[in-house]
């Protein structure tokens, strides 16, 4: 695997793959890699001729006091994990490097990005979609892969992709979870061993929910009530919002009478964490 901290660096070490016409995947990452991100990586080598991943920790998609200093980074183990699947370059940039000095232009990711996570984190998304859309065009690579755990921003990434006419095709991944429920996610390092067992709160309500829709509840609102009681069983989690919303406009629904996302977050002790899922009815 080869490693590249500069734009031109990392566009030359492409240059000979587009020569040879090969399929170029990108995995945007923050670090800190876990299975949910290999399980990305590994969707990738499999799809794509030449995988190009990236190690960024985009310091303008953090408001202010939160974590952006205090969030893990572990490079050496990174590159070990990427040197073992296989991945063909990894892009590791500075934030120098990344934004330079006077670097002023962003993209607004629009109505998509306006509730749920947006509205806890202002500008938070402009931030993602601004650093993914600039890993495009450094990389341009023909697939990108994204984690359906951060629902959100993987919905905000195939609007870009398609409204900004990058010509990627996103890939969405399935959420990785631990053996206990709880999904992967860097921000679990920050949890005590009773914050993580508390965190089991999120995917519980999750199940709750489903299972509410298995019995015959067709009521968003029902089936909300539901996964906030849940949650408020575990006292040191506490629910900023769950909702069951249309799986592209983002939008709640009233009744689930097609295929839905139920999607949450809820801090636990210091540490906010999401989650989400795919709530189909059955079929009658
Ligand atoms: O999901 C992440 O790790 C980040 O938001 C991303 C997509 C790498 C952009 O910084």
């Amino acid at each position: 695997m080869e490693r590249v901290t500069s734009k031109e660096e990392c566009r030359q070490a492409l240059s000979q793959a587009r020569r040879e016409h090969k399929t170029i995947a990108l995995v945007p990452t923050m670090g800190a890699l876990h299975e949910g991100h290999l399980s990305l990586v590994r969707a990738a080598c499999k799809r794509a001729d030449y995988t190009v991943v990236s190690i960024f920790v985009n310091p303008t998609q953090f408001g202010e006091g939160e974590d952006f200093g205090a969030y893990p980074r572990d490079i050496v183990h990174d590159l070990e994990l990427l040197a073992a699947e296989g991945v063909d370059l990894l892009f590791t940039p500075t934030t120098d490097v990344m934004y330079g000095r006077d670097s002023q232009v962003t993209v607004d990711p629009g109505p998509l990005a306006m509730r749920w996570e947006g509205e806890v984190r202002p500008g938070h998304f402009n931030g993602v979609a601004t650093v993914v859309a600039k890993l495009m065009n450094i990389v341009r690579p023909d697939v990108a892969f994204f984690g359906e755990k951060d629902f959100q921003q993987l919905r905000i990434v195939e609007q870009m992709s398609r409204d900004l006419d990058l010509c990627v095709n996103i890939v969405p991944c399935p959420i990785i979870r631990e053996r206990d429920g709880v999904a992967m996610s860097s921000r679990n390092a920050y949890l005590s061993p009773e914050e993580r067992f508390q965190a089991l709160a999120l995917c519980e309500a999750l199940e709750v929910a489903a299972a509410a829709l298995a019995w015959g509840e067709r009521s968003a609102d029902a089936i909300v009530a539901l996964m906030a009681a849940e949650v408020a069983k575990r006292p040191l989690a506490e629910l900023d919002y769950a909702a069951l919303v249309d799986s592209v406009t983002l939008e709640p629904v009233q009744t689930v009478d097609m295929p839905v996302r139920a999607i949450l977050a809820a801090r636990v002790g210091t540490t906010r964490l999401i989650d989400n899922a795919a709530l189909v009815p059955p079929v009658k």
